[in-house]
């Protein structure tokens, strides 16, 4: 994380002197960008950094499902399986994913290649269901869909 201290000087430099714990989403954030997940030293460090309690790092963390804490595939599939998603087949979808994969959702592809992971609604109610994959919205989603996308992806 050491590395990025002076992209997060640049950031806390735009912030009011007393707002420096604003710093805690954007400085997760780009570590995430940067590593691909958030890991326990990252925490320690940022908490030394801005200061703040690690524990409040901890409970951003805990309540933002963006983040990760642990490596992925390169391909992160996240399956919106709320009530919209659900009633227009997300189960189903789901279903294929892990067929086609041959994992259960929370887990990786032994490649390394796809981690699928369920996730609550992604503000596309209107569009469900929705498959995210990285940051892209994959609406209106169908197995014949994923099977599309799937072929495309490196
Ligand atoms: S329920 Fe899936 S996007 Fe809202």
């Amino acid at each position: 994380m050491k590395h990025l201290i002076p992209e997060f000087d640049a950031m806390r430099k735009r912030l009011p002197p007393d707002a420096a714990s604003s710093l805690v989403l954007p400085c997760l954030r780009r570590i995430q960008e940067d590593r691909g997940y958030v890991a326990d030293s990252d925490i320690a460090e940022l908490a030394a950094y801005i200061p703040v309690p690690r524990v409040q790092i901890e409970e951003v963390l805990a309540h933002y499902t963006q983040y990760r804490r642990a490596p992925i595939g390169r391909h992160h599939l996240q399956v919106c399986h709320n009530l919209s998603c659900s009633m227009r087949g997300a189960e189903g979808l789901l279903g294929h994913l892990q067929r086609k994969l041959g994992i259960e959702a929370g887990a990786t592809t032994a490649d390394g290649r796809f981690t699928l992971t369920t996730v609550e609604c992604l503000g596309s109610c209107g569009t469900a269901p929705v498959l995210m994959v990285g940051d892209r919205y994959h609406e209106n989603m169908d197995a014949a869909k994923v099977d599309a996308l799937l072929g495309e992806l490196p």
